[in-house]
């Protein structure tokens, strides 16, 4: 049987295929183009793909033999999994595995924003530090203070233990409320407009959805405080990302520390390379080596289920 992989991951999942089926790797370093996936698919069983690769109908149209879609993320928003569904395409995503990996990544640019720690690092290559200076780097405590996270899902709940050990008061919105996180960290379920408003740190951690595309919106970002932060390691689409840089160019909010962005991979906009007060990182929130071996095993194992018969662990349609 054939397995089409759009992009080199970590050797041992890799391996596991290989040594079942006939295994078609991308062999450039790059994302490939939705012409070179439609070829990918086109006589292929499974597909291992990326959230940087467009799964829609064209390309599911185009793999007539397909019978699993695994993709190497625990987001699946690229893929059509309703027109999967429709054709009987098993989807399957890489929960549970990246959880702590992620919080870790949105708790170092929430301290790396709050505490200037990029700038600093900027500052001491330019050669400008003198020495202690009263007022040189001072940026925001994160200790004591409030921080709202917005959607209480795994990852949601990994932020919120971290938060604990700060000090911190934690508020969360979440579609539904969970009275058994609400005793594990003291968090106070709020509505989302609440959340906006009283948070120091906003944190973001749904999906992206229909639901959640663009939910914070103008009127949201209009009420956080002039000394809140905004940290979004989720999906750039969550944020009226236009809005928020104009907020940050006017000082209107204290900072922000993105991870993912409107556009990526591709199109990421510049105007946000000239604002000062935000950290940026190339949507890294699952970047550790453990994790992403984790998550390729995870996923060769998907399609090793499914092309055998079984049914997979983290099935999504
Ligand atoms: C990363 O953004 C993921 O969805 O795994
Ligand atoms: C800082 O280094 C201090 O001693 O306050």
């Amino acid at each position: 049987m054939k397995v089409f992989v759009t992009r080199r991951i970590p050797e041992k999942g890799l391996k596991m295929l290989e040594e079942r089926y006939d295994v078609d790797v991308n062999p450039h370093d790059r994302v490939l183009t939705k012409d070179e996936i439609i070829e990918g698919v086109k006589d292929t069983d499974a597909l291992l793909c990326l959230l940087t690769d467009p799964i829609d109908k064209e390309v599911i149209d185009a793999g007539p033999k397909l019978k699993i879609i695994s993709n190497y993320a625990v987001g699946y928003n690229n893929i059509d999994v309703e027109y999967a569904s429709k054709k009987g395409i098993i989807v399957t995503n890489t929960p549970g595995v990246l959880t702590e990996t992620t919080a870790d990544l949105a708790w170092a640019i929430l301290m790396a924003v709050a505490r200037r720690v990029v700038e600093g690092d900027r500052f001491m290559r330019e050669g400008r530090f003198r020495g202690w200076e009263p007022m040189l780097m001072v940026g925001t405590d994160v200790y004591g203070k409030t921080i709202g996270i917005v959607g209480m899902g795994k990852i949601g709940q990994a932020v919120a233990r971290r938060a604990r050990g700060f000090g911190m008061k934690v508020l969360y919105y979440n579609r539904r409320r969970r009275p058994e996180v609400e005793e594990e960290f003291g968090a106070e379920y709020v509505p989302l407009e609440e959340l906006m408003k009283r948070s120091d740190y906003i944190s973001i951690h749904v999906p992206l959805t229909p639901e959640t595309r663009n939910m914070l919106n103008r009127e949201m970002l209009e009420l956080m405080k002039p000394y809140a932060y905004l940290i979004n390691t989720a999906r750039g689409e969550v944020v009226d990302e236009p809005y928020l840089i104009e907020m940050l160019r006017k000082k209107r909010i204290r900072g922000a520390a993105l991870d993912v962005f409107w556009g990526e991979p591709l199109n990421v906009n510049p105007e946000l390379y000239e604002l000062d007060n935000i950290v940026l990182a190339p949507h890294m929130g699952s970047a550790s080596l453990e994790t992403r071996t984790k998550m390729a095993e995870m996923a060769a194992q998907a399609i090793i289920d499914v092309l055998e018969g079984r049914e997979p662990v983290n099935r999504v349609n």
